[in-house]
C-alpha cells in the first residue's frame, strides 16, 4: 500500500498552509515527484482547464488541499461563494481524477463538518448526527459532499480515494490578516502589532470561553502522508491532537510568546461559534500516528517564521 518515492503526486493547493507543508514534507521523506500549480495557473473552477491538466499529467496520487478558507467572520460574511468555490474545486478534481483513473487521492476536509452539539471529543461517526454550526455551514456542506465524493468514487469505480478531518491548524505559510484569517494567527498578529506600537489593551472576539483544538501544520502534513500510506478506508479519519484550550488561554499563551504585557479584554459583541471543537483521534492514534508539537512550541516555531516573514506574509 505504500507510496513509491518515484509517483507523480499532485498538490492541490500546495502554497496554501496545509498544501505547502504537505509538500515540504513529501519532499523531505524522499517523493520526487511533485507537482502543484498556484490558482493563477490552474483555477479549479475552471471544469475544462481542471481536465485538461488532469489528463495531461496523469497524476499517480492526488491531495487535495485547495480550498477557499477563511475564519468565522469570512465564513459568516460570503456564505455563498465558500458553498459554491468549495464544491467546484473539489467537484472538478475528483470528476477529472476519477474520468482519468487516478487511483489514490487524499481530500482534506475540517472539523466543522461536525454538528454544532456533537458529544466532545467529537467522534467520526457523529457526522450527519445533527445541526450544524450556523456561521459556518456553508463551507461544512460542501466539505460534507466531498467526503460523499470521495466514497461514492470508492463505491462506483473502487478507488483508494481517502478523506481525512483536521482540526484547526496553524504554522508556517498560515493567513495572518488581523480579521479574515483564523483566531490563532489574526490573535498573533493583533498581539503583535498591539506590542509594537505599545498599546494597552488587545481586544478579543467574543467571550473567550469556546474552546479549540489547534494542530501544528507539520504535524498535519506527517499525518497525510502517514494515511496515505496506511489508511485505506471509506470512512473518514479526525486528524488532531486529542486536547483543547479556550481561546483567553490561547490569547494568553501567544501574549507570552509574542512578550506583550498589555490587556487581553473581550468584545462580546462579536459571535463566539461553537462552544467546543475537540476531535477524538482515537482512530488515527490506533493506526500509530500522534501528533507531535506542543501548542507552545508551535506557537514559538509560527511567530519566529511570522517575524523573519513580516514582510511577505499573506494578509487578505
Ligand atoms: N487552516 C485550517 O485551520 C484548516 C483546518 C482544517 C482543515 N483545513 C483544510 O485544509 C485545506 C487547505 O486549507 P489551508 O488552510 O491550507 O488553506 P489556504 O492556506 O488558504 O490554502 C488554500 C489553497 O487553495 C488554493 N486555491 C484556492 N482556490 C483555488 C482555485 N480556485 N483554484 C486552485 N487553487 C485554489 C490556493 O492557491 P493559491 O495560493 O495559488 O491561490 C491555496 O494555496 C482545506 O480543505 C481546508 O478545509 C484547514
Amino acid at each position: 500500500m505504500n507510496i513509491s518515492k518515484e509517483a507523480k503526486i499532485y498538490i492541490a493547493g500546495h502554497r496554501g498552509l496545509a498544501g505547502g507543508a504537505i509538500w515540504r514534507k513529501l519532499e523531505s521523506s524522499g517523493y520526487q515527484n511533485l507537482i502543484g500549480r498556484t490558482s493563477k495557473e490552474l483555477d479549479l473552477t475552471d471544469r475544462d482547464r481542471t481536465f485538461q491538466f488532469i489528463s495531461e499529467e496523469l497524476p499517480d496520487v492526488i491531495v487535495d488541499a485547495a480550498a477557499r478558507v477563511g475564519g468565522i467572520q469570512a465564513n459568516n460574511s460570503f456564505p455563498a461563494e465558500f458553498l459554491s468555490e468549495n464544491l467546484q474545486i473539489q467537484t472538478n478534481l475528483m470528476d477529472a481524477a476519477n474520468k482519468y483513473e487516478v487511483d489514490k487521492l487524499l481530500f482534506l476536509g475540517s472539523s466543522c463538518i461536525y454538528p454544532k452539539f456533537a458529544m466532545q471529543p467529537i467522534k467520526e461517526d457523529s457526522l450527519l448526527t445533527g445541526a450544524l454550526e450556523p456561521t459556518n455551514d456553508a463551507y461544512a456542506i460542501a466539505k460534507i459532499a466531498g467526503i460523499m465524493q470521495v466514497q461514492a468514487s470508492r463505491r462506483q469505480y473502487g478507488r483508494h480515494w481517502i478523506s481525512a478531518m483536521p482540526t484547526n491548524l496553524y504554522g508556517p505559510g498560515d493567513n495572518f490578516h488581523p480579521e479574515h484569517s483564523h483566531v490563532l494567527p489574526a490573535l498573533m498578529r493583533r498581539i503583535h502589532e498591539a506590542k509594537i506600537n505599545n498599546l494597552p489593551e488587545v481586544v478579543i472576539w467574543g467571550s473567550g470561553t469556546p474552546r479549540r483544538e489547534f494542530l501544528y501544520v507539520d504535524d498535519l502534513a506527517d499525518a497525510c502522508i502517514f494515511l496515505l500510506n496506511h489508511y485505506d478506508s471509506p470512512d473518514t479519519i479526525n486528524v488532531g491532537v486529542g486536547s483543547d484550550v479556550s481561546i483567553s488561554e490561547l490569547a494568553k499563551l501567544i501574549a507570552d510568546v509574542v512578550g506583550y504585557e498589555g490587556l487581553l479584554s473581550q468584545d462580546l459583541s462579536k459571535p463566539d461559534g461553537t462552544p467546543q471543537k475537540l476531535l477524538d483521534v482515537s482512530r488515527i492514534n490506533s493506526l500509530g500516528w500522534e501528533a507531535r508539537t506542543s501548542l507552545d512550541d508551535g506557537i514559538d516555531k509560527t511567530y519566529r517564521w511570522f517575524l523573519e516573514n513580516e514582510a511577505n506574509v499573506r494578509n487578505k
